[in-house]
C-alpha cells in the first residue's frame, strides 16, 4: 500500500545552521510512527516542514501521493494533516468550545455554528476534557487542559494524519498514561499518527516504528526494541552518563 506520507531528502537551514539535513522517511497508513532525538535534533523543524510552516531548502514532501511541499499550512490542514504544537496556545478570551469551532468555521465555510458546536462537544468528550471547563475562557485553563484543547482542535479538522509534538512533556506518570491511551484510541479510529517524543519509554510503549534524529540527521529507523538496543542511540541518550561511568 502507498505510504500516507513521504519525506524525501528534506533539508532546512536557519542561517548557517542545518536544522534538518537530507532526511527521508515514510509513514504507513494506520501506524504510529515515533520521531525521537535529543533537544535541538530538528524534530519540531521537521514537523513544521511537513505542515508547511517552513519550506524545505531541498527535498520534497508528499501526502497521499500528492506533492504538498509548496502548499500553505491551512491548505495542508485541509488535505488532512492535523497537528499539535510543542507549546500549546489558545485564544484566551474565547471559551474552550469556541477555540475549537473557530478554526472549523474558518476552514468549512458551509458549516453552521450549531453543527460546529455539536462536533466540538463530541470531540471534547472523546478526548476526556473536563466537562465543567467547556464554556470557560481559555485563559482559565491549565497547561494540561490546553494540551487536550489543542488535540481536540487538531481532531476537529478531521485529519487522516495527526502530527503530535511532545504531548506528554510536563505530564506526571498518571497523566502520561492517560495521554498514551488516548493516542491509541485515536489510532483505533483510523487516524495515522506521527509522534514526536523526547522520552524513549513512551515511544517504546506506543509506537510501531521509530526514527531517531540527531543533529538534523536520521541516524536509525526500526522497531522500538531494536532502536533502543542500538549503540549509537544508547550513546546519544546516555552519552554523558556512559562516559562518567568509564564505559567505552
Ligand atoms: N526559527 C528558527 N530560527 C533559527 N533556528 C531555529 C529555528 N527553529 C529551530 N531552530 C534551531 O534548529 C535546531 C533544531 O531545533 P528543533 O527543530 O526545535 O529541535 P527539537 O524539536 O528536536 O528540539 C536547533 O538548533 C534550533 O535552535
Ligand atoms: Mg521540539
Amino acid at each position: 500500500m502507498e505510504p500516507i506520507l513521504e519525506v524525501d531528502f528534506v533539508t532546512k537551514h536557519f542561517g548557517g545552521l542545518v536544522a534538518v539535513r537530507d532526511v527521508s522517511f515514510t509513514v504507513k497508513r494506520g501506524e504510529i510512527l515515533g520521531l525521537i532525538g535529543p533537544n535541538g535534533a530538528g524534530k519540531t523543524t521537521l514537523l513544521n516542514l511537513i505542515c508547511g510552516v517552513y519550506k524545505p531548502d531541498k527535498g520534497k514532501i508528499k501526502f497521499k501521493g500528492e506533492d504538498i511541499t509548496a502548499l500553505k499550512p491551512h491548505q495542508i490542514c485541509e488535505k488532512g494533516i492535523g497537528r499539535t504544537l510543542q507549546i500549546p496556545h489558545a485564544f484566551p478570551e474565547l471559551s474552550t468550545v469556541e477555540n475549537i469551532t473557530l478554526p472549523m468555521l474558518f476552514l468549512q465555510k458551509d458549516l453552521k455554528g450549531k453543527e460546529a458546536e455539536d462536533r466540538a462537544l463530541k470531540i471534547l468528550e472523546f478526548v476526556g476534557f473536563p466537562r465543567d471547563k467547556y464554556y470557560v475562557p481559555a485563559s482559565n485553563l491549565n497547561t494540561l487542559d490546553l494540551k487536550y484543547l489543542q488535540l481536540a482542535r487538531a481532531l476537529a479538522s478531521n485529519p487522516e494524519l495527526l502530527v503530535l509534538d511532545e504531548v506528554t512533556t510536563g505530564l506526571n506518570p498518571t497523566e502520561s498514561k492517560k495521554a498514551i491511551e488516548l493516542i491509541r484510541k485515536i489510532r483505533e479510529n483510523g487516524i495515522t499518527i506521527l509522534l514526536v517524543e523526547h522520552v524513549m519509554r513512551i515511544v517504546v510503549s506506543v509506537c510501531d516504528r521509530v526514527i531517531v534524529l540527531s543533529s538534523g540527521q536520521k541516524i536509525i529507523e526500526g522497531k522500538p526494541q531494536e532502536v533502543m538496543r542500538n549503540r549509537q542511540v544508547i550513546e546519544l541518550y546516555l552519552g554523558e552518563k556512559f562516559r562518567m561511568e568509564g564505559q567505552p
